[in-house]
């Protein structure tokens, strides 16, 4: 078809349809209003792997552009502090203009100091900020700083981003913090005795979306490109997704692909696609997902993939051939890194879809 594709199974791409996340974007778009204050304007993202974490964030940093507030946006790689320092100074001389202020004279806070614009002494980025926060307070307005992969941020600059934020949040100044990160390792962060503030931030655990709900988005999304499929195909699209976000865009994209010429999916092209969505799926998430893991991690995970599905811890300490205490520490550690979730008391399963099934595939080559 000469038409483009309209789904985007790639990392942080932004999605045709954003499934199932009202709740979270109209609670940001709220906060926005409130402002200082609310506890949505610190919050963590988290979730396994190809939720939508970096999706959230981009359409959190809309709301906010919608909404007249300035956006930051960055990846906590190193000096992420300095180019938030360097983008805060860009707003400033943008907003002092604004203002009425010139760029070649003193600019007068009226905020307890002065400073000469053209003087490029470095100055505490705290006064920045809140000189950019006090002109952006005057019309309802404010500034959101978004970071992803919060986790690899360098301590020292989780320390200082950690005072500066409960600074301004105590002076009721317009600022919002949103964070992105896999569930353990935003957990070890916050442990890691530099930051009791941002502990009790509040923290969205992004989960898979409805089946009823990616149905929904299949249908509207084939239907706006052109493309003609049965209901009840939808339906198999749909549960083959799992709700899973990266799973629909993958499930959309190679069951679009297999449209004829005349725009129209037969059933049998829609099972081949679901069946190479699969395949693509093992090899962008299972296997990045499982390089991060320690060796003792891996056969925790065989030995689910082993089970049919919920299983007690009980069953895994002796298949594993260990004390119930020992296995509980694996699975702990699994839980926080997204790989398996708690179901029922004692009881504990897959986080991501599919994964069992890779896990039997590949089992031979996971164990070398
Ligand atoms: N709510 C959603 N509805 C539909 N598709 C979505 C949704 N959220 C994310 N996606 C799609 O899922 C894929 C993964 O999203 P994203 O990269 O944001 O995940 P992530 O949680 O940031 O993953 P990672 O931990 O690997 O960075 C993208 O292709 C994106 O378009
Ligand atoms: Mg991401």
């Amino acid at each position: 078809m000469s038409r483009p594709n309209p789904f985007h199974p790639s990392a942080g791409a932004t999605p045709p349809l954003l499934v199932g996340r009202e709740g979270h974007l109209l609670s940001f778009q709220e906060a926005l209003v409130n402002g200082p204050g609310d506890p949505s304007l610190l919050t963590f993202l988290t979730g396994p792997r190809g939720i939508g974490k970096t999706v959230m964030l981009t359409h959190f940093g809309h709301i906010a552009q919608t909404a007249g507030w300035h956006l930051i946006e960055d990846t906590a790689t190193p000096g992420l502090l300095d180019r938030i320092s360097d983008r805060v100074e860009r707003l400033l001389v943008l907003e002092r203009g604004r203002t009425g202020g010139t760029f070649t004279g003193i600019t007068t806070g009226g905020f307890g100091f002065t400073r000469k614009v053209s003087d490029r002494i470095p100055v505490p980025w705290r006064e920045h900020i809140e000189e950019l926060l006090d002109i952006l307070a005057l019309r309802d307005s404010g500034l959101v700083i978004s970071i992803d992969e919060i986790h690899a941020i360098k301590k020292d600059e989780l320390i200082q981003l950690s005072a500066e934020m409960q600074h301004f949040i105590r002076q009721s100044r317009p600022i919002a913090l949103i964070m992105a990160g896999l569930p353990k390792a935003v957990t070890d962060l916050l442990n890691a005795d530099v930051s009791t503030f941002l502990r009790r931030a509040n923290r969205i655990e992004l989960e898979a979306v409805k089946i009823s709900d990616v149905e929904a988005a299949l249908t509207q999304t084939f239907a706006e490109s052109g493309v003609t499929i049965d209901a009840e195909d939808v339906h198999l699209a749909a549960q083959a997704t799992q709700g899973y976000p990266f799973m629909i865009q993958l499930v959309g994209y190679h069951v679009w692909r297999g449209a004829d010429q005349d725009s129209r999916l037969k059933h049998d092209s829609v099972v081949a696609g679901i069946n190479a969505a699969r395949l693509r799926l093992g090899s962008l998430v299972h296997e990045t997902s499982l390089a991060d893991l320690s060796g003792v991690d891996r056969s925790f995970l065989l030995a689910l993939a082993h089970e049919d599905g919920p299983t007690s811890l009980a069953t895994l300490a002796k298949a594993l051939d260990r004390e119930v205490n020992y296995v509980s520490v694996y699975r702990d550690r699994l839980i926080k890194a997204g790989m398996i979730e708690a179901v029922s008391y004692g009881h504990i399963d897959f986080a991501l879809p599919y994964l069992r099934d890779y896990l039997r595939e590949h089992a031979v080559y996971q164990i070398d």
